[in-house]
C-alpha cells in the first residue's frame, strides 16, 4: 500500500506561454486532445491528488481561457502573468495569492504545465505521497535535446538542473531530464522563490533553479521516475499534438479491447469523450465516439459512423455511414445505412430507420419504421406505424416549428407530405402521394392527390432534324 497523501495539495498550472509554434489564435492549452482542451486533461489528471486549490497562470489568450473554463473546474483561480519572464517568474507571481488563501505551511505545492496533457494520476499521487519537502518527476530519454538535465553528485543525490542552453557539452550528454512536474512544501517554496535570478543564457527566471536552491539549503530532492515518456511529454507544435493524440487513442482502444470490446481496426476508432459498452459490442472501421456514449450488450456499429452523446440499448445495430447525435435508441433497434439522427431523436424498442432517413426531435414508439428517403422532425410516431418512402414531415411554416402526432398502426403511403400541426389517429391509412394538412380520424383512409387523366389521342413529339449548314 502506498502512503496516503498527508499534507493538503495546492496546484500551480503554468499556462501563460504563447505557444508560438502552434501558429494559432487559440491559446496553446486550449488545443484539443481527444476532444478536450489540453488544460482540461491537466485539470482532470490532477483530481487524483484532490487539490484543495488550483491556480492557473495565464497570459496569452487569458480571456479565451477564462471563457472556456467548464463548470466542473469551477474551483480554479486565475493568476495573470503580464510578461512571460520565465517559468520561475510564473510561480513567483502566484505567491501573493497563496498567501491570501492562508494555506497551511506544510501544504504541498504541485507545479505542472498546461501543455503536458497525459500525466497519469498514479505519477501525480506518487509525487505527493513522499515525505520529502521537494520531489520531482524525471525521465530518462535517448534524445534529451531541449530539456533541462538532472545533475547528480557521486553518491547519486540530485544537486540541480541545468538548462540545455546553459549546459556544457558534457552535461548535454546526460539523459535524465527534468519534466517540470514537481511538488514543494509551501514553507520551502516561499523561502527559495525570492532567490531566483535571471542570470542565464535566456535571461529568464527558471523554475528548475529551485532544485539547486533547495539543495543548497540542505533539502534532499526526491526523484520519481515517470512511467513512460508519453506522460511527461509537452506539446509545442501540431505535430507533437497529433503524436500524443495517436498514442492516447491507442491506449484508450487497447483498454476498451481488454474490457471486451471488438474492433475491426484499433487504428480506426477515435474516442473523444466518455465511452461505456456492454458485452459483445463490436465496432467496424472509422468510428468516432464523442461526448457521452453508452452501448448496451451486443450492439454492432457499422463502418464510418459518428456517435455523439448517444445511448443505445441491447442488440441494436447501426449500419454504415450514420451520423447520430443526442439520441437514445432502445433494444433491438436498427438504423442506417446512411441515416442521420439529429438531436432529440428517440427510437423505442424495435424501431427502425432505413437509408437516407433524417430524424430530429422525433420519437418512434416500439416497432415504428421509416425505411427510406424521409425527413421526420418534431413528431411522435405510434407503435408499429410504418412511414413510407419519401415521406416529409413539413414541420416548419417558415417562422415556427409545429408537431405531428401519429397514432399506432398507421400506414403512411410513399411520397406523402404531412403538414404540421397535425394529428393522425391510430389505424389510419394515408394514400401515397398525399399532402395532408388536416387531422385524420382513426381507422380511416385519407387521399389527397390528383386523379390521373387519360388522353388516348396523345402522340409523342418527334425529333426535328436541324438543317445542315
Ligand atoms: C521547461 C524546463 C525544462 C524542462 C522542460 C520539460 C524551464 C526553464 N525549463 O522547459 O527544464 O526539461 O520544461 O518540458 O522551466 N510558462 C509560463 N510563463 C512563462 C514561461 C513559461 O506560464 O513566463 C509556461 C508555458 O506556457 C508552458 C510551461 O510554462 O506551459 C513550460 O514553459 P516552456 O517555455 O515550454 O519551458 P521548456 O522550454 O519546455
Ligand atoms: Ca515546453
Amino acid at each position: 500500500m502506498a502512503n496516503p497523501i498527508t499534507a493538503p495539495v495546492y496546484v500551480i498550472v503554468l499556462a501563460a506561454g504563447k505557444g508560438t509554434r502552434m501558429k494559432s489564435d487559440l491559446p496553446k492549452v486550449l488545443h484539443q486532445l481527444a476532444g478536450k482542451p489540453m488544460l482540461g486533461h491537466v485539470l482532470d489528471n490532477l483530481k487524483a491528488v484532490a487539490p484543495a486549490g488550483t491556480l492557473v497562470v495565464c497570459g496569452h489568450g487569458a480571456d479565451k481561457l477564462k471563457h472556456w473554463l467548464p463548470i466542473k473546474h469551477d474551483t480554479v483561480q486565475w493568476v495573470e502573468q503580464q510578461q512571460q519572464l520565465g517559468t520561475g517568474h510564473a510561480v513567483a507571481i502566484t505567491l501573493p495569492q497563496l498567501e491570501a488563501m492562508k494555506i497551511p505551511e506544510n501544504a504541498k505545492i504541485v507545479v505542472v504545465s498546461g501543455d503536458v496533457p497525459l500525466t497519469s494520476g498514479e505519477t501525480l499521487r506518487k509525487l505527493c505521497q513522499t515525505d520529502s519537502s521537494f520531489s520531482l518527476v524525471t525521465v530518462t530519454i535517448e534524445n534529451p535535446t531541449g530539456y533541462g538535465r538532472i545533475l547528480r553528485d557521486q553518491a547519486g543525490a540530485v544537486t540541480g538542473i541545468i538548462e540545455e542552453k546553459d549546459a556544457s557539452d558534457q552535461q548535454r550528454g546526460i539523459k535524465e531530464v527534468n519534466t517540470n512536474i514537481m511538488a514543494i512544501s509551501y514553507d520551502l517554496l516561499k523561502s527559495i522563490v525570492p532567490l531566483l535570478t535571471n542570470d542565464n543564457a535566456q535571461k529568464e527566471y527558471y523554475l528548475p533553479d529551485l532544485v539547486g536552491l533547495a539543495k543548497a539549503k540542505g533539502h534532499a530532492i526526491e526523484t520519481i521516475a515517470a512511467r513512460s515518456t508519453w506522460e511527461v511529454e509537452g506539446v509545442n507544435d501540431r505535430g507533437q499534438l497529433q503524436a500524443l493524440e495517436r498514442h492516447y487513442q491507442r491506449s484508450l482502444i487497447e483498454q476498451a479491447m481488454r474490457d471486451g470490446l471488438s474492433v475491426a481496426d484499433a487504428n480506426r476508432v477515435d474516442i473523444r469523450g466518455d465511452f461505456t459498452f456492454g458485452q459483445d459490442c463490436a465496432l467496424d472501421i472509422n468510428i468516432i465516439i464523442e461526448g457521452e456514449v453508452t452501448l448496451g450488450k451486443n450492439v454492432k456499429i457499422g463502418p464510418n459512423v459518428r456517435l455523439k452523446n448517444v445511448k443505445i440499448g441491447d442488440n441494436s445495430t447501426i449500419l454504415g455511414f450514420c451520423d447520430v447525435e443526442d439520441a437514445v435508441l432502445g433494444e433491438s433497434c436498427q438504423a442506417g445505412p446512411f441515416a442521420r439522427l439529429r438531436p432529440g431523436s428517440i427510437l423505442e424498442n424495435g424501431a427502425k430507420l432505413g437509408n437516407f432517413v433524417e430524424v430530429k426531435n422525433a420519437r418512434l414508439r416500439p416497432g415504428a419504421k421509416i425505411n427510406h428517403l424521409s425527413y421526420a422532425g418534431d413528431c411522435d410516431i405510434g407503435e408499429n406505424t410504418n412511414i413510407g418512402a419519401g415521406t416529409i414531415f413539413c414541420n416548419y411554416d417558415g417562422v415556427n416549428k409545429h408537431q405531428t402526432h401519429i397514432g399506432a398502426d398507421v400506414f403512411v403511403g410513399s411520397n406523402s407530405s404531412l403538414v404540421a400541426p397535425l394529428t393522425i389517429g391510430a389505424g389510419a391509412t394515408i394514400g401515397a402521394g398525399s399532402t395532408i394538412n388536416q387531422d385524420i380520424p382513426a381507422n380511416t383512409l385519407a387521399l389527397a392527390r390528383v386523379r390521373p387523366r387519360i388522353i388516348e389521342t396523345w402522340a409523342r413529339p418527334v425529333k426535328v432534324e436541324k438543317p445542315a449548314k
